[in-house]
């Protein structure tokens, strides 16, 4: 029987094949891949991330070379992830898994310091306009937490045909002060992704560089805690029955949460007065839709509380969509302050 535990680590799919998706979102953080790749039979090489890997046949192309290695694809295209998960199944690749997931956030909640021996980046969007630039990947933000996710001598492997990024990428790298920079030739089918053919058909140059981490200690960038229970407060008093609502848009740590609409509940297994909140927060490596339940729960107490629904990660500005739902209520009604937990 395949349990729920093992389905989230990416455990034996049907048919004895492995569960290339990742519920990265429910992995513990950093994620024990061990676990992840154990089944249907285990694979315990080294660890390489591929960002934004397209139709993924560069991805598994490198994983049938190296089948000892373990594979981690990052990509937040919903149509590249389809496209690239049919095309592991054909191979038949056992020591692939996927994860849709923005590389930042992924990189650094799902992987260790030091445990990484290659990230590669090919072709990633060059971003040209100046007021483009912070969507730019390989940022000394990203390079730095690479930095700290990489092995000593784990490499970051970029291919781009845009020179621009590539002297970008240089300076951001250089100004980490934790890579070397090489410039060997590209390895066999890094030339040969969707993308590189389609630069070359239109004769544009490709480049090929790779950034190998040196001796000098990386900056901490320390993983999500998992709080249980969810953050929450307690209020005493019952829940007004129309509260007014209006839309808010409030900065919260370095974010800012969206109250978008509020729903009272049309019943429920206790016939407990309940509302529910929609929600967006946004930081800067990531956006999460909400919701923030507040619901009676007897002896005059109202619980308001983050949903587990959709796996949220518990960031300070998640924690700040609880106090602003508290806040909402406490103006709306005749509710006080037992207990305050995010
Ligand atoms: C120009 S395409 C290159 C695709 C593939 N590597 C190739 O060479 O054919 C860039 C890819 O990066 C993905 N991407 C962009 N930003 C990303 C991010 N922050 N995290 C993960 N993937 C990202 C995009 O969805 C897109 O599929």
């Amino acid at each position: 029987m395949i349990t729920e535990a093992k389905q989230k680590q990416g455990g034996r799919g049907p048919g004895d094949r492995p569960h290339v998706l990742l519920r990265w979102r429910a992995l513990s953080f950093p994620a024990d891949w061990d676990a992840v790749f154990r089944a249907p039979a285990p694979v315990a090489g080294g660890l390489s991330v591929e960002v934004g890997f397209g139709d993924g046949r560069f991805t598994v192309a490198r994983a049938l070379a190296e089948p000892d290695m373990r594979f981690i694809g990052l990509e937040v295209s919903s149509g590249s992830l389809q496209r690239a998960l049919k095309r592991i199944e054909r191979s038949g690749a056992r020591n692939v898994r996927l994860a849709k997931a923005g590389a930042q956030v992924a990189l650094e909640q799902l992987f260790a310091p030091a445990s990484l021996d290659a990230i590669v980046v090919n072709f990633p969007c060059p971003w040209p306009k100046e007021r483009h630039a912070k969507h730019r990947l390989l940022s000394r933000r990203f390079l730095s937490l690479a930095g700290s996710r990489l092995k000593p001598g784990g490499e970051v492997r970029l291919a781009t045909d845009h020179p621009e990024y590539l002297g970008y990428a240089l300076e951001e790298a250089a100004a980490t002060g934790l890579y070397a920079v090489l410039r060997p030739e590209a390895p066999p089918g890094v030339f040969e992704t969707k993308y590189a053919l389609k630069w070359r058909d239109q004769g544009k140059p490709l480049h090929y560089v790779v950034f190998r981490r040196n001796a000098s200690e990386a900056p901490e960038h320390p993983h999500l805690e998992r709080p249980d229970p969810m953050p929450h407060a307690l209020l005493r008093g019952e829940l007004p029955l129309d509260p007014p609502f209006a839309k808010v848009v409030l900065p919260y740590a370095e974010g800012h949460v969206i109250l978008h609409e509020a729903l009272r509940s049309l019943g429920g297994e206790d016939g407990r007065g309940r509302v529910l909140v929609r929600a967006t927060v946004e930081e800067e490596t990531l956006r999460q839709q909400l919701m923030v339940v507040a619901q009676e729960r007897g002896a005059g107490e109202v619980i308001v509380r983050l949903e587990t629904f959709g796996d949220p990660l518990v960031t300070p500005t998640a924690r700040g969509c609880v106090h602003a739902v508290t806040e909402w209520l406490l103006a709306a009604g005749d509710l006080s302050v037992k207990a305050r937990n995010y």
